[in-house]
């Protein structure tokens, strides 16, 4: 039998445009996203990664109805309220998601591992970015309140925020599960 063992290649973060540097990667080498769910980690990572999947949904579900509407799917009413009921609820959670992670979880990260304080001002400014999106949203969300009368050109600022923001979200949720998951699953508490 032959012993000879390939030379594993280096891991490699899940988003295809990560911003991620290998050398960010040493704890992501050791928990590998196939076993964040694991017995022995899913009760320290699920919580984090079921939040992230609950903002991937509200925002997925927004952009589908959007698409709807867009695509002469869905009326200007039916659109309207839906869209209404979601947004506020959508915007003030991930406000609270990303203060939380500013100011509590990734301090907290970087004072254990100061190698990765670079790797988590990356997601701080996409914090930045996304909250003006978020912002945005609100305004478009608050004039859409107002429109008793279809207002396309409304709905489609709103379609195009949710599209840049779908993208970015994702790549930001992605890399910021990359490197917090590995942080929570291999620490002792
Ligand atoms: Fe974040
Ligand atoms: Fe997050």
């Amino acid at each position: 039998m032959n012993n000879n063992t390939a030379p594993q290649p280096a891991v490699t973060p899940r988003h295809p445009d990560s911003r991620l540097q290998s050398d960010w990667l040493f704890l992501y080498e050791k928990l590998p996203p196939n076993l964040w769910y694991a017995s022995d980690y899913a009760y320290k990572t699920s919580g984090w990664l079921n939040v992230h999947t609950n903002i991937r949904k509200r925002q997925r579900i927004m952009r589908e109805l959007s698409e709807e509407y867009q695509m002469g799917a869905l009326n200007w009413d039916n659109y309207r309220s839906q869209i209404l009921q979601r947004i506020g609820m959508h915007v003030m959670k991930l406000h609270q998601h990303h203060s939380v992670e500013d100011k509590g979880f990734f301090p907290e990260f970087v004072s254990s591992y100061p190698q990765l304080k670079r790797g988590f001002e990356i997601l701080e400014r996409d914090h930045v970015k996304l909250d003006a999106l978020l912002d945005d949203m609100l305004i478009i969300n608050d004039e859409i309140a107002k429109a008793d009368k279809e207002d396309k050109a409304l709905a489609e600022r709103l379609y195009k925020n949710l599209l840049a923001g779908s993208d970015f979200l994702s790549q930001h949720l992605t890399d910021e599960e990359d490197l917090v998951i590995p942080i929570l699953g291999l620490r002792n508490s």
